[in-house]
C-alpha cells in the first residue's frame, strides 16, 4: 500500500523505521503476485522455507473442490520442521519455550531439550500401542507438557484432539466419544486464580461415561490426591523414566495431506464438530502468516497469551513459532493474579517483544487503570496483536497508547478454527484503523456480499466470504464430509466461495470491519460456544422441559449468555433453581458456558416447523424491532 495514500477515518500510519525493517514492506505487490499465480506463490514459499522428505507433484489440486488438496504427493512431518531440523543448527541451543506458572515457578526448554522430551513421550505413546491416525484426547492446563503431548502425537502421526482445560464433564465426554479416542492425556489439576481445577476428577467422570478410553496418562502438576484406576491410569513421570522413553525416537513420515489434528468447535446446529487440519498445508500457512504478520526475527520473545486448547494456541503457541525457530513465552494463570499487573510484570521480566491477546483481556485490564502498566518497563514491546472478536476502538486506543506507548502497531487478526491461520489481517507496514482487521492476507481474496453474491456497496452490511483457497484451510469435518460441504460451501456453491458465518462491512478504502456471527455461535470473552450445546445441558436438568439461549452484547466480555427455560409440569421457578441451572451448565460444559441469567417462561418463539427463533428472543431482550414474524407459529 502506498505510504502517502490518503485513507479515510481514523488512520495510524506506520513509522518509516518500522516499514524499513519488516519482512513484507509492500503488501500490494506481494498480494498481486499471489493472486496472479496462487499455486506458484505458495509453491515457492513451501520450497524455500520448509524441509520435505519428498517433493509434491502438484501444489494445489482443486479438481474435487471443495475438497481441496495442497502439496499433493509430498512427504513431510510438521514436527520434523518444528524440532528435528533445528537440531542441526544454532537454533538447537536457543530457548524454544519459556514458561512461568501462576505460583511463580519457572522453566525454560531449549529446542534441544524440548525435542528430547517430545521424542521420549512419542516413544512412550508408541510403546503403549498408539499408531498413525489413532486419536488421542488431551485435556490439560496451560503447562509445557500440553505442548509436549501435542508434538509427540504429531510426531508419530497420531491425531490429537485437545479439549480446552476449562471445559467440563459432558463437553469432554462428547469429544472423547465422537473422536473414539483410546488414550487420554490429562493432569491431576490445573491452577487458575489461586485455585485448583480438578482435571483428573472431571476426566474420570467423563471416561466412565464414554467407555472408549483404554489408557489414561496423568501428569503431576498440583500434587493433590487423585484417583488412579489400576491398569488404566499411568503417571507420566513414571513412563518417562522407563527405558522405552527413547530420546532419539524417529519421526513418522506423513503424506502432506495426512491429518495432524482435529479440534472441536461450535457450529450452527447440534453438537460441536471436529475440524480437521493437515501436516503440509497447515504448516506452510501458519508459519508464513506468523512470520509476515508478526514479523518474527531471531531475537524476538513472542507471547501468544491464548490457551493451547483453542485454535489460536494450536497455531500460534505450539506449531508455527517452533517451525520459524522463535522463542515463545507461556504463562499458566490469570492475567490479574495475584495483582492486575501480573502480565506487565511478565512483559518486563522476560523482555517480551510481541504480545498477542484478545479484546476481552484488554478490556479486563483496562478497567484497573493506567497505573498498573505504568509501573513497569514495557519498552521491549515492538508489536501488539488482537484476536477472537472485533476490538472496540476504545480498547484499541488504550492498548496502543498505554501498552504500546504509541510505537507498536496492532495486528488485529481475523480468522477461525476452520481457517487454521490469519485471514484478514494487517502487516506491520500497513496503515491501521482501530476496529478494522484491514485486508485479506496476500493471496486471500475477501469480500462482503449479499444473498445473491453481489458485492455490497461500501458501508453496507453483508456476508463475509473468502473467494480463494489457502493451504491451511480445514479439509473436512471429521467423519462428516456432508456437514463440511453444507456448512461452509453450500450458500455460494455456484461461485465456490467459503462462508465463514460472519457479517461484515467494507469501507471506501477496501478495509474490512467484521461485525459478528450470523449463526447460533456466541463469542463469550473470545471463547466460541454454541447455543445447542448449552441448551442441551439445560434440558438435561430434571426440572427443565425446553430451553433456548442467546448472546447479548456486554461491554467487558463481548457477549454474555441469557437462558430461557420452560419448566416441567409441577416444577417451580426460583432463584435457587436459577443458580442450580447455572452450576449445572458449569458442571456439564464448563464455567465459561454458564448463562448469566436464566428466565423461566411459558413458551418460546418457534417457527411452524418447531425451530426456536432465537433472533426474536434477542430482539425482545434488546428492545429492538422483532423483524419478520411471518414464520412464527403463534
Ligand atoms: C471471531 C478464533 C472480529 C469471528 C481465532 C470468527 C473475530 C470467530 C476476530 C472464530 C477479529 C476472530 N475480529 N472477529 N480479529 N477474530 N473473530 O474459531 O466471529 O474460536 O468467525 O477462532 O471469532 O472463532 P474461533
Amino acid at each position: 500500500m502506498a505510504k502517502n495514500q490518503n485513507l479515510t477515518g481514523e488512520v495510524y500510519y506506520p513509522a518509516p523505521e518500522i516499514v524499513e525493517q519488516v519482512h513484507i514492506q509492500d503488501f500490494e505487490a506481494v498480494h498481486q503476485q499471489a493472486m496472479a499465480d496462487l499455486p506458484g506463490f505458495w509453491g515457492q514459499i513451501a520450497a524455500e522455507n520448509f524441509e520435505w522428505y519428498a517433493p509434491w507433484e502438484q501444489v494445489l489440486d482443486d479438481s474435487n473442490a471443495p475438497f481441496y488438496k495442497w502439496f499433493v504427493g509430498a512427504k513431510v512431518n510438521l514436527v520434523h520442521n518444528a524440532l528435528d531440523r533445528h537440531q542441526r543448527t544454532a537454533i538447537r541451543n536457543k530457548a524454544a519455550l519459556i514458561f512461568e506458572g501462576e505460583q511463580g515457578d519457572r522453566r525454560t526448554y531449549t529446542y534441544q531439550q524440548l525435542n528430547h522430551e517430545v521424542c521420549k513421550f512419542a516413544s512412550v505413546l508408541r510403546a503403549m500401542g498408539v499408531k498413525k491416525s489413532d486419536r488421542v484426547t488431551i485435556y490439560m492446563g496451560r503447562i509445557p507438557e500440553l505442548m509436549i503431548a501435542m508434538l509427540a502425537c504429531a510426531k508419530i502421526g497420531a491425531i490429537h484432539s485437545v479439549v480446552y482445560g476449562g471445559f467440563s464433564t459432558e463437553a469432554l465426554h462428547d469429544r472423547i466419544e465422537d473422536s473414539a479416542s483410546k488414550v487420554l492425556i490429562t493432569c491431576d489439576g490445573s491452577r487458575l486464580r489461586g485455585k485448583i481445577i480438578e482435571l483428573k476428577k472431571i476426566a474420570n467422570e467423563a471416561v466412565d461415561r464414554a467407555g472408549t478410553i483404554q489408557t489414561v496418562i496423568c501428569i503431576k502438576r498440583t500434587g493433590q490426591e487423585v484417583e488412579m484406576v489400576p491398569g488404566r491410569d499411568h503417571w507420566y513421570h513414571d513412563l518417562m523414566n522407563l527405558p522405552i522413553a527413547d530420546p532419539n525416537a524417529p519421526t513418522e513420515v506423513m503424506d502432506a495431506e495426512d491429518p495432524i489434528f482435529i479440534l472441536y468447535t461450535s457450529g450452527t446446529t447440534g453438537k460441536p464438530k471436529a475440524i480437521l487440519h493437515t501436516h503440509g498445508g497447515y504448516m506452510v500457512g501458519t508459519a508464513t502468516t506468523l512470520k509476515w504478520v508478526f514479523d518474527i526475527k531471531p531475537e524476538d520473545v513472542w507471547w501468544c497469551a491464548a490457551d493451547p486448547g483453542w485454535i489460536t494456541g494450536h497455531s500460534y503457541i505450539v506449531y508455527s513459532p517452533l517451525v520459524v525457530g522463535a522463542t515463545s513465552f507461556m504463562y499458566e494463570g490469570a492475567p490479574t493474579y495475584p495483582y492486575p499487573d501480573r502480565w506487565w510484570h511478565l512483559v518486563a521480566r522476560y523482555g517480551i517483544t510481541i504480545l498477542y491477546t484478545a479484546p476481552t483481556a484488554i478490556r479486563g485490564l483496562m478497567r484497573f487503570g493506567e497505573n498498573w502498566p505504568e509501573r513497569h518497563d514495557l519498552s521491549s514491546l515492538r508489536l501488539l496483536g488482537s484476536v477472537g472478536e472485533p476490538i472496540n476502538p476504545e480498547a484499541w486506543r488504550w492498548y496502543y497508547r498505554v501498552i504500546g506507548r504509541e510505537k507498536c502497531p496492532i495486528m488485529d487478526t481475523w480468522w477461525q478454527t476452520e481457517t487454521g491461520n490469519f485471514m484478514i489481517t494487517p502487516l506491520p507496514s500497513m496503515p491501521l484503523k482501530p476496529g478494522s482487521a484491514t485486508r485479506g492476507f496476500p493471496g486471500v481474496e475477501v469480500d462482503v456480499v449479499d444473498e445473491e453474491g453481489n458485492s455490497v456497496p461500501a458501508g453496507e452490511e453483508g456476508y463475509l466470504v473468502i473467494k480463494t483457497p489457502w493451504p491451511a484451510m480445514l479439509r473436512t469435518v471429521y467423519k462428516d464430509p456432508d456437514r463440511y460441504v453444507r456448512q461452509y460451501w453450500s450458500r455460494y456453491a455456484e461461485q465456490g466461495w467459503y462462508l465463514p458465518g460472519d457479517s461484515a462491512k467494507k469501507d471506501e478504502d477496501g478495509y474490512i470491519w467484521v461485525i459478528g456471527r450470523i449463526d447460533d455461535v456466541i463469542k463469550v470473552s473470545g471463547y466460541r460456544l454454541g447455543t445447542a450445546e448449552i441448551e442441551s445441558a439445560l434440558v438435561s436438568h430434571p426440572a427443565i422441559a425446553e430451553a433456548a439461549v442467546i448472546g447479548v452484547p456486554d461491554e467487558l466480555r463481548g457477549n454474555i449468555i441469557k437462558g430461557f427455560c420452560i419448566l416441567r409440569q409441577g416444577e417451580e421457578g426460583s432463584e435457587r433453581l436459577e443458580k442450580e441451572l447455572r452450576d449445572h451448565v458449569g458442571h456439564e460444559i464448563g464455567p465459561i458456558a454458564k448463562p448469566t441469567t436464566v428466565d423461566f417462561v411459558d413458551s418460546l418463539p418457534k417457527t411452524r416447523s418447531g425451530k426456536i427463533m432465537r433472533r426474536v428472543l434477542k430482539a425482545q431482550v434488546l428492545g429492538q424491532d422483532l423483524g419478520d414474524l411471518s414464520t412464527l407459529a403463534d
